[in-house]
Formats: C-alpha cells, sequence, structure tokens
C-alpha cells in the first residue's frame, strides 16, 4: 500500500540493477502492511551529494548505499557510528526529523546476527581459539571490528601482505588481539582457531575455490564464509563434511539490512526462512 503518507527509502548505487535490497525490502513492507516504498536509485558519483540532498529533501527517511558509494558517502553525513568511523565506509543514511544525515555500517554487525541466527555461541567459539579471517577488504575490516568488539581475538591472512598489515593497524584492539600471518600459512593455524571466516572473492560463483584443507581443524571450529553464491562453497561443503557447523553469505546479507528497515518504517523486520527463501532464489540468477 502506497498513500500520501507513504515513508520512502531506497539505495543507491551506480550501478544498481544487481541489488537485491529492493525485493527484500519491498517484501517486508508487505508482509507488515506498511505504507512505504523502497526504490533503486541509480546515481553516478559526479552527481551523489546532489542526490543525497535532493532526495533527503524530498522527504525520504534515509538510504542504503552501495558500491562505488559507501566512502564517498561518509563525508556527507552529519554523524557518523562507530562502525563507519572506523571503517570509513556507509552502507545506511538516516534522516533524522532534525535535518541531520547520520550513516552507519551494518555490515558487521550483520555477520554477527547471522552466526546468531545459525544458532552459533560466539562465546565458546572463543573460548576455542581466535578468529581466523582470510582477506582484507572492506568486509574483512568490518567483521574484524565487529568480533574484537566481542573480545574475540583475530588473526588476518591475505594474499597481499601489505593490506593485511594495514587493515590490522586500523584495528583500535590492544596488543595481542590481532596478529597478522602470512597466506600460505592459514592450514597451519586452524587447530587453534574457533571460527574461520572467507571475506575473500575465491569461492564466488565465476573466481578459483577457497583451497579448503580442513585436516588440521579442531572438531570445535566454526566455519562462516561471506560468499552467498553459491550459497554452499567448496569451502562449507568441506566443513560440513568433517561434521563442523557451517555458515554461508546469505544471512549476514539479510541481517546486515535490518537496522536500516527498523529505522525508516518503525517495524523491526524478521529474517525466517521465507525471505530467506526468496533471497536464496533471487542471488541464484542474474539480476538487471
Ligand atoms: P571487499 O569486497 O571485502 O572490500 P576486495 O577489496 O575486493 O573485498 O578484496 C577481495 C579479497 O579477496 C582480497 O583480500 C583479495 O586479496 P588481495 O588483497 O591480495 O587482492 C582476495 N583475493 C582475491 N582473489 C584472490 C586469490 N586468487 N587468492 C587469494 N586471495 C584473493
Amino acid at each position: 500500500m502506497i498513500t500520501g503518507a507513504a515513508r520512502l527509502a531506497g539505495v543507491v548505487g551506480f550501478p544498481v540493477a544487481q541489488s537485491r535490497s529492493p525485493l527484500l525490502h519491498n517484501f517486508w513492507l508487505a508482509r507488515h502492511g506498511l505504507d512505504g516504498a523502497y526504490l533503486p536509485l541509480a546515481v553516478p558519483p559526479d552527481r551523489l551529494e546532489t542526490a543525497i540532498r535532493g532526495l533527503q529533501a524530498a522527504g525520504f527517511a534515509g538510504l542504503n548505499v552501495t558500491v562505488p558509494h559507501k566512502q564517498a558517502v561518509a563525508a556527507l553525513c552529519d554523524g557518523l557510528d562507530a562502525a563507519a568511523t572506523l571503517t570509513g565506509s556507509v552502507n545506511t543514511l538516516v534522516f533524522g526529523a532534525d535535518g541531520r544525515c547520520l550513516g552507519s555500517s551494518t555490515d558487521g554487525a550483520g555477520f554477527l546476527a547471522s552466526l546468531q541466527a545459525a544458532g552459533i555461541d560466539l562465546a565458546m567459539a572463543a573460548a576455542t581459539g581466535p578468529a581466523l579471517l582470510l582477506g582484507a577488504g572492506g568486509a574483512a575490516l568490518a567483521i574484524a571490528a565487529a568480533l574484537l568488539g566481542r573480545g574475540m581475538p583475530v588473526l588476518v591472512a591475505n594474499r597481499t601482505r601489505a593490506r593485511s598489515d594495514a587493515l590490522a593497524a586500523r584495528l583500535p584492539a590492544p596488543a595481542g588481539r590481532v596478529a597478522v600471518i602470512d597466506w600460505e600459512s592459514w592450514p597451519d593455524r586452524l587447530g587453534e582457531a574457533g571460527l574461520l571466516v572467507n571475506t575473500t572473492s575465491l569461492g564466488m560463483a565465476g573466481q578459483p575455490a577457497l583451497p579448503a584443507d580442513l585436516s588440521r581443524a579442531s572438531d570445535r571450529l566454526v566455519v562462516a564464509d561471506i560468499v552467498y553464491v553459491p550459497a554452499e562453497t567448496a569451502l562449507l561443503a568441506a566443513a560440513r563434511a568433517r561434521g563442523l557447523a557451517a555458515v554461508g553469505g546469505l544471512g549476514m546479507l539479510l541481517h546486515q539490512a535490518v537496522p536500516g528497515f527498523s529505522a525508516w518504517f518503525g517495524t523491526t523486520p524478521v529474517v525466517d526462512d521465507e525471505v530467506t527463501a526468496l533471497l536464496a532464489e533471487s542471488v541464484g540468477r542474474p539480476a538487471g
């Protein structure tokens, strides 16, 4: 239902046709019978500020922000949450009644929520050992910060060592909570880890698989892959074959969307089997 009083939000990206956010948010709007709409908004980089200010002036409740605008939009915000400040990246904007534009980064919290929804007890995993994080891009930084925030030490391994060193330097962790290890050595560290997280692009459809030798893993290791196409990567299959808990990337995609929806539309949406199946079906075929 869209009346003259509808609440409006959308996703700003360039291109934007690949985004599954309109499908997800409009599903939730319909399910909860809310008077609102969520639109895909293709905005080229040189029109970003004009578009954000214009949408705010037009009464939008807020926006999601995706590639390539996640960093640039931070400079347009009047305030940033702790995760956005740390990562320099914003994926959610909330336009306040006071005219302020607040930016947040919900990827790290979305990752933690996806573990919890999969029945993983992070405190138990942390009691087994540190998180072994593969990759050093934006997702790795958000997830490392979130895990450290829950008191879990992090070992970072990335093909390009300079990037993992730079990532570690950005994390506000007490000495000993973050360590960088060589890319080649990560399988040797599995025996001491409580959580393995793949944030690299290895295993994505069209990319090579992550060489997944889990033979040295502890029986209590939890394996998470933020790749969601395919839903079951070779890494997750190897983990399940060894009897380890395995968590795919679709949950993070769903849970990172929850804070924006609740802020804009005033209802906290539920991530359940039905919406998970909807997204799984959508990401399984090309969009746009
Ligand atoms: P994000 O989307 O998280 O910001 P990104 O910046 O695109 O990610 O980074 C992709 C990650 O996959 C990087 O950690 C990259 O390693 P490099 O920093 O060495 O480029 C990793 N990656 C991509 N292809 C890889 C490969 N063939 N082997 C190992 N790591 C790879």
